[in-house]
């Protein structure tokens, strides 16, 4: 999960990573009251920031400096609903306004190929550090953290100097970079990313900007980062699969499709995918049951499957392993017991693996019209797809 730019203020503050007053503001009335406040601190300059998880704001004028309150405020109403990269920008950030000497760069971010984490840092941050990286590298420094040790004042003082600070900056700098590992580690993310760490007029060392992925896969042991999600972005249906727990992600066509196993799931979508060019149809989303094909995991799938109006058919593609084929027959024809008048769609079931036969039996003599099963996989692709294409 991306943060917003106000949410990565936060968590950094909480981490002791240097930050700039900041208030969020849904309306422009919000805007000039917070820019009250904030602006006390700062001359009475704030910056309205546009909250959208997306880079390049600046450019898109995104990010804009006001003197006053009046300044504010237009600007909140200027950037509110304004569109940038297909994203609506439905906040802003009031921001204490910093007086910049000069803008750093400063990464760390989950390296897999290399097994370990990556921090990078630049003298020259700012708005074009995409331009830097591709037309000068060598003005940013990459090195490697080992994860065990993290940044500590060794690993800070080394990447500080490979981007070229003297030791009076790096003094200043290294604790922020411990600070900011701290985040990366503590909250479980997968990127940080600061762009730019200012150096103010005063010398003060500031993260005037943050980007936060956390990693979804510690969720468990990080109950708060449950409420950073975005409500308004969730789809409902992907909402309503997690809470049972099952893996849904909708995509734009109308074969709707239910597997087992990441590896099946993909290469189904690819056969829907092939099959459907012919009929105009593609996977309308996918649902991965995981390893129980009970007749309640199975309604549950289906249910929320079937929720999608986009959906004309729906393709199960399951291989029996340690749950059985006739396990995952039973859970079909219970799921469909279950739905009852809700199951209106017609429903192409390909079964293979340990215990085949029995599971086909049993959907056959289910002998439910709206069901066809079929042998193959390429074969109940097909047929998915031409149902689909027949629906429309
Ligand atoms: N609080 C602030 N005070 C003064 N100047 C600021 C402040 N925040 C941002 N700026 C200036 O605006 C520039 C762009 O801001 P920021 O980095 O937050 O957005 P961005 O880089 O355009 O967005 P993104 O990081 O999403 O690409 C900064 O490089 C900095 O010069
Ligand atoms: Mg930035």
């Amino acid at each position: 999960m991306d943060l917003f730019e106000y949410q990565a203020r936060d968590m950094f503050e909480k981490h002791g990573v240097p930050v700039l007053a900041g208030e969020v503001a849904t309306t422009p009335q919000e805007a000039r009251t917070a820019a009250e406040r904030i602006g006390a601190r700062s001359g009475g300059v704030t910056v309205v920031k546009a909250q959208v998880k997306t880079g390049g704001r600046g450019k898109a004028g995104g990010v804009k400096v006001a003197k006053t309150v009046d300044e504010a405020e237009q600007h909140a109403e200027a950037i509110l609903g304004m569109d940038i990269k297909g994203h609506t920008v439905h906040r802003v950030m009031i921001a204490q306004g910093a007086q910049i000497a000069e803008e750093y760069y400063f990464s760390i971010l989950l390296d897999r190929a290399n097994r370990s984490y990556l921090a990078m840092c630049s003298k020259e941050g700012g708005m074009d550090i995409e331009q830097l990286a591709v037309e000068r590298p060598e003005a940013l420094a990459k090195i490697d953290v080992d994860p065990n040790v993290g940044i500590d004042d060794a690993k800070a003082n080394e990447i500080l100097d490979a981007a070229g600070f003297d030791a009076d900056e790096s003094a200043r700098i290294a604790p922020v970079l411990k600070s900011l590992w701290t985040v990366y580690h503590d909250e479980d993310a997968t990127l940080v990313e600061v762009n730019p760490l200012v150096k103010t007029e005063a010398g003060d060392i500031v993260a005037l900007d943050g980007k936060v992925t956390l990693d979804a896969n510690a969720d468990f042991r990080q109950p708060e980062h449950a409420a950073l999600e975005d409500e308004k972005a969730a789809d409902p249906l992907e909402a309503a699969a997690k809470e049972k727990d099952l893996n849904y992600v909708k995509l734009d066509g109308n074969v709707g499709v239910i597997g087992n196993g990441a590896g099946l799931m993909m290469s189904t979508l690819d056969v829907v995918a092939y099959a459907g060019e012919k009929y105009g149809a593609s996977p309308a989303n996918f649902l991965d049951i995981g390893g129980g094909a009970s007749a309640e995991v199975m309604a549950n799938g289906l249910h929320i499957i079937l929720s999608d109006p986009q959906v004309k058919s729906v393709f199960v593609n399951v291989f029996g392993g340690i749950t059985a084929c006739d396990a995952v027959a039973n859970g079909i024809v219970g799921a469909l017991q279950n739905l009852g008048d809700e199951a209106t769609l017609p429903l192409v079931v390909r079964l293979d693996g340990n215990n085949v036969d029995e599971g086909r039996r049993i959907l056959a003599d289910f002998n439910h019209p709206l069901v066809t099963i079929e042998e193959s996989m390429d074969g109940a692709a097909a047929k998915a797809a031409e149902l689909a294409a027949a629906a429309n």
